[in-house]
């Protein structure tokens, strides 16, 4: 870390990073430009290894090359376990990449080769009882999510609930970080309040000029509001898994004829869109909607998570993380002041977190 910059709490001293945000990985949205930019801002970007291009691993030992180009600082990279994580792994591990942020799966098998490796091992959960197993299995850092959260929540807990519980779960062995529905300042400055060491956030950082998704899907994120997203199995999800998207034309057509199953949904298999990553993209298929997709954009499944409804304005992902920095400390002046009367001037500093 830079001389002369103070590190707030577990969280940061862990990582060796200034500000308590970490940028989510999110697969087919992220960019080297965006998780560089977060972590050259002070928090920490992670790339997004888990979707189907990277199958070819050359691909993803590029973006890891790419992203590590773009930054001196470290960020990391999250692996979904639901697929045989190897190939990502391997490559993470030698090309440097600091923190293996995994989901969706057991990463107990995987522990001891990422430490041996000099690197650090998260996961996300959705119960205190994952974090609880997951800490016994040696993971230095818990991804506590929300039902909130954009893309696959991992439970249906909601984040205010779900957090408190995981941090008494977890004991404070490991640092928690809060995820679902964290979009400003002040939702980071309540996650910290219920006992987290900082946020995961995914929604706010597609409304950033680095994200790698398509401009129409960005417009509908800085359009949409809090009640626009809807939890739902009617995309195709890879593994059975409930997505939170934006409401779109599909989820539409689909609830209007009595939510149907799959093999009875409206137009299923009529091609809503291509790509030249992903050839042709059916209605319900799950796909991110990237820069180069062309076609009914608004039909594709439009991962937001609730707090889409806080994210307003394009901005670049750096200028995102010193807003929200500086929203928290904001919000700690306004508790310090409610709670005890105080007029406290001092940065967010949970040191017990
Ligand atoms: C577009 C998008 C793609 C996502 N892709 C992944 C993924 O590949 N792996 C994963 O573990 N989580 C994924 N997520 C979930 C995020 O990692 C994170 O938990 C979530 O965005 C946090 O909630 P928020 O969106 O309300 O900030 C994705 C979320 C979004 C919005």
């Amino acid at each position: 870390m830079s001389q002369g910059v103070t590190m707030p709490n577990a969280f940061c001293r862990l990582l060796d990073i200034a500000i308590p945000i970490a940028q989510a990985g999110m697969g087919g949205a992220t960019s080297p430009e965006l998780v560089a930019a977060v972590s050259n801002a002070g928090g920490l970007g992670l790339i997004g290894l888990s979707v189907s291009y990277f199958d070819d691993l050359e691909l993803a030992r590029q973006e890891v090359r790419r992203t590590r180009a773009l930054t001196p600082r470290p960020f990391g990279a999250n692996i979904i376990l639901e697929w045989e994580p190897s190939g990502r792994l391997d490559i993470c591990l030698d090309e440097g990449v600091r923190l293996i942020s995994f989901s969706f799966g057991d990463p107990a098998p995987y522990v001891t080769r990422i430490h041996d490796a000099g690197a650090l091992v998260s996961i996300m959960v959705g119960t205190p009882a994952e974090a609880k197993s997951a800490v016994d299995a040696g993971v230095d850092l818990i991804i506590a999510q929300g039902w909130e959260a954009g893309g696959h929540p991992a439970g249906q807990i909601a984040t205010m609930a779900l957090v408190p519980a995981v941090v008494d779960a977890v004991g404070g062995q490991v640092p928690v970080l809060a995820a679902g529905g964290i979009a400003d300042g002040r939702g980071l400055a309540a996650a910290i309040a219920l006992g987290a060491s900082g946020a995961y956030i995914g929604t706010r950082f597609l409304a950033s000029r680095e994200a790698a998704i398509h401009p129409e899907y960005q417009q509908r994120i800085l359009t949409a509001g809090v009640a626009d997203t809807v939890y739902t199995k009617v995309f195709n999800g890879g593994w059975d898994a409930a997505q939170r998207v934006l409401r779109n034309s599909t989820y539409a057509r689909w609830d209007a004829a009595g939510q149907p199953p799959d093999g009875l949904r409206p137009d299923e298999g009529e091609i809503v869109a291509t790509s030249f990553r992903r050839g042709d993209i059916a209605r319900y298929q799950c796909v991110v909607a990237g820069p180069e997709c062309e076609g009914d954009i608004e039909a594709l499944p439009l991962w937001a998570g609730q707090g889409v409804g806080l994210a307003k304005e394009l901005m670049t992902a750096g200028e995102i993380v010193d807003e929200i920095w500086k929203e928290a400390k904001d919000a700690q002046r306004r508790l310090s002041a409610a709670i005890d009367g105080s007029n406290s001037s001092s940065p967010i500093d949970p040191e017990r977190n």
